[in-house]
């Protein structure tokens, strides 16, 4: 397709990214007194169609709620972004959103996404290249955990627009969804902006529901990440060892999800033995869950001022319009 271009950034510095990989994961498996699993993980071709599946789940509110929040309030958050813009998404999910982006804001000029799932973004970007055939569309396969000096986003001109929708900040601890907001800064600059949806603090069991879908799936999704580092690791991890649950932690404002040892068991991660006893859990994801306020001294003192914010009827949601301050 003429209008699209495909950069694969994954490969580059791949030996280095691996042995922080390989780290990373002995650190949160065998050295950890909570064992843990980075949430990227999840994100495999498999594990990104579950979490489509998810977010049209009954229970799992957030990406409904805030597609309702772009219909709806889409002429006031026109009037907030400029016109001929270059758009810029932060791990490019679903096609919905940002088709509706592209067409709230003003003639965008071009629509770079960058998504460490490699195959479902050129996928999503091939059919969105058919959709907007005078738009330039450029999709990068990158992780973003990782620092991103990539020559093609340095090097945008004004006016830019980035895109952090679904609460995927949400995912980070405090300190790292600082880092993660200074490092769109770096990108994005001075006097531009970013659209980011976050999930609002609510009743506990609705946030609850949320992670315990009826159908199942979020159970499903969770226990993938098995299957992903099993390719990608050559782990022997075994999910029917384990079981899904999730909780509303109220004190650090986070929903937790965990899988739970049901029988003691060892696996090997590369020339070592991790063991789980019964009842041991590893922690998989955090979903943080902000009020106005919290969320505004986050990106404060990270650097950005908020230009106005929409939420739905009932405040489940919130998409913030942010600046970058001068
Ligand atoms: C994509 C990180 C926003 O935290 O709600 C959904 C991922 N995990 N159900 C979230 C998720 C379980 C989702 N985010």
């Amino acid at each position: 397709m003429e209008n699209l271009d495909f950069i694969d950034y994954l490969n580059t510095n791949k030996q280095d990214i691996m042995i922080e990989e390989k780290k990373e994961l002995i650190d949160g498996l065998k050295y950890s007194s909570q064992k843990k699993l980075n949430p990227k993980y999840f994100y495999d071709n498999k594990g990104s169609i579950l979490f489509e599946e998810i977010t049209k789940s009954e229970d799992y509110y957030p990406t409904k709620k805030e597609m309702e929040i772009l219909d709806k309030k889409d002429k006031k958050i026109k009037k907030e972004l400029p016109p001929k813009s270059t758009i810029i998404e932060f791990g490019s999910g679903s096609n919905k959103k940002i088709k509706k982006l592209l067409s709230i804001v003003d003639s965008p000029v071009e629509y770079i996404s960058i998504d460490i799932s490699k195959d479902f973004l050129f996928e999503n970007s091939k059919e969105l290249a058919r959709d907007f055939p005078e738009l330039k569309i450029t999709a990068i396969s990158a992780d973003f955990n990782q620092e991103l000096n990539i020559p093609k986003i340095q090097n945008i001109k004004k006016p830019k627009i980035g895109f952090f929708p679904g609460s995927t900040i949400g995912n980070f601890s405090k300190i790292n969804a600082k880092k993660t907001l200074l490092k769109f800064k770096k990108i994005l600059k001075s006097e531009n902006f970013l659209v980011i949806g976050v999930d609002l603090k609510k009743d506990k069991r609705i946030l609850e529901k949320a992670y315990n879908d009826k159908e199942g799936i979020t159970a499903k999704f969770n226990k993938n990440i098995f299957k992903n580092l099993n390719n990608k690791f050559g782990t022997n991890f075994n999910e029917n060892n384990f079981e899904h649950n999730a909780f509303f932690n109220s004190k650090k404002s986070r929903i937790e999800m965990h899988l739970v040892t049901m029988i003691n068991h060892s696996i090997k991660l590369f020339d070592k033995k991790i063991d789980f006893k019964v009842g041991e859990t590893i922690h998989t994801e955090s979903s943080y869950k902000y009020t106005y306020k919290s969320f505004e001294q986050l990106i404060e003192s990270a650097g950005y001022k908020v230009q106005n914010f929409f939420s739905d009827e009932k405040s489940f949601f919130g998409i913030f319009i942010l600046k970058v301050k001068k």
